[in-house]
């Protein structure tokens, strides 16, 4: 048996700038989740949560969570920026958002439970990228505000956004980005 050539060895993120936001056809979506959430997760405790945005959610989250979030904070900002803050998530068809939500463990470190979650966003992410979709891992600014945190149905001081996932159609393959030299990055003891 060799790894898949067509996909593990070449996988490739598509930038979310450059993917085309038509609606993700539901049962394909379905099969991404389904097929996400099937992660290494030490003790079955599920310590994440998944917030599916997709259709007028999209720009309702735009207008009413990020763009005002960032004019808060950059109340002098200008036009340009003002077009990029009001138009994130209507990038993508859909956008999965991870929140890790760890439980208190008596055995189970913390640090697992947040593994766990980005393990979530890397199988969301491949398993889109498999079925030939454009997908991105994002955090952002965003991720951080504590209202995005609220709005999702995270607990601020507790639950992190893990990333965004998000999943659009291609209009051109991805160039290749440079990759770890092998030899930087393992060690055969
Ligand atoms: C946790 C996490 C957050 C990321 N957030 C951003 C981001 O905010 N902006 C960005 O340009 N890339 C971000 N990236 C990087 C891209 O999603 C991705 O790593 C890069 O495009 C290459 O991906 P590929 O190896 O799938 O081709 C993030 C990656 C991770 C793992």
């Amino acid at each position: 048996m060799s790894i898949s050539e067509d996909f593990y060895l070449k996988r490739r993120s598509v930038m979310a700038k450059k993917m085309s936001p038509e609606p993700i056809k539901e049962s394909v979506l379905n099969q991404i989740i389904q097929a996400g959430i099937r992660v290494p997760d030490h003790g079955a405790l599920n310590p994440w949560k998944l917030a599916i945005i997709q259709g007028k959610q999209r720009a309702i989250i735009d207008k009413e969570i990020i763009f005002k979030e960032y004019i808060k904070k950059n109340p002098n900002s200008d036009k340009y920026f003002h077009e990029i803050e009001s138009k994130r998530l209507q990038r993508a068809g859909a956008v999965i958002a991870v929140i890790s939500t760890p439980v208190d463990h008596p055995s189970i470190p913390l640090w697992e439970m947040q593994l766990s979650s980005g393990a979530v966003c890397m199988n969301l992410l491949s398993c889109a990228q498999s079925l030939g979709y454009a997908a991105q891992w994002l955090t952002e600014w965003y991720s951080y505000n504590d209202t995005m945190l609220t709005y999702l149905g995270g607990r601020v001081g507790i639950d992190k956004i893990s990333g965004f996932i998000y999943i659009g159609h291609k209009t051109e393959e991805p160039k290749e980005r440079k990759r770890p030299n092998p030899a930087d990055v393992i060690n055969y003891l």
